[in-house]
């Protein structure tokens, strides 16, 4: 088995990504995490990757001003450097250009943390509260060009309980981002998922 080359993207703590990187250690599993990608240098998720062995860059994009393509130019430099075949968003703060998206079409997998469509950009946890719902949970999805719209490969509910602040609901989705990130990679990596654009894109019968 030849195991997919995979970038993990991140700006933060990385738990996602340990939790890929972890997956990844299996034996068996179909992807090796092969770069780890960071656009700030402070990102604490990198000295993880550094500690489990994993190749880590930056791409700063401080450095790139106003320009957002040039700084996608750099990261793709980055990743077909490692020869990267697949791209997991884990915390990656920065919107990505269509230029960028076209690119890696069907290649880049992001997980947010609601479960889509409901609760699309940030602050998740606190709108899930205030608007009163009684599951939430997190989803991995294809990236598009449209923010948090891509086709979904994997989502998992999680209860909200009366007794949840923001924190505590926040703790319980992310056990589970934890559980189907490396889920859902697994599935893209073998090809039993497949990117085949929005449901209202396919030919009609
Ligand atoms: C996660 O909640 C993820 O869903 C969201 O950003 C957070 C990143 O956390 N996109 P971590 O850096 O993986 O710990």
């Amino acid at each position: 088995m030849t195991k997919k080359r995979v970038a993990v993207l991140i700006s933060g703590r990385g738990s996602n990504m340990v939790a890929l990187i972890e997956a990844a250690q299996g034996k068996d599993y179909p992807a090796e995490i092969a770069l780890v990608l960071s656009n700030r240098p402070d990102a604490a998720g990198l000295a993880r990757a550094r500690d489990a062995g994993i190749a880590t860059a930056v791409v700063d994009h401080y450095r790139f001003g106003d320009d957002r393509e040039a700084f996608e130019r750099a990261l793709d430099d980055e990743l077909r450097k490692y020869r990267i075949e697949l791209i997991c968003l884990a915390g990656f703060m920065r919107l990505l250009t269509s230029w960028f998206i076209r690119r890696w079409r069907g290649r880049i997998l992001n997980i947010h943390p609601a479960l889509l469509p409901q609760f699309k950009g940030l602050h998740t946890h606190r709108r899930a509260l205030d608007a009163g719902v009684k599951q939430h949970g997190a989803t991995v999805h294809f990236v598009v060009e449209e923010t948090d719209a891509g086709p979904i490969v994997l989502q998992q509910s999680v209860p909200v309980l009366e007794s949840d602040t923001e924190e505590t609901l926040a703790a319980r989705v992310l056990e589970i981002e934890h559980r189907i990130y490396p889920e859902a990679l697994r599935l893209v990596a073998e090809g039993r998922a497949k990117f085949a654009g929005a449901r209202d894109e396919a030919p009609a019968r």
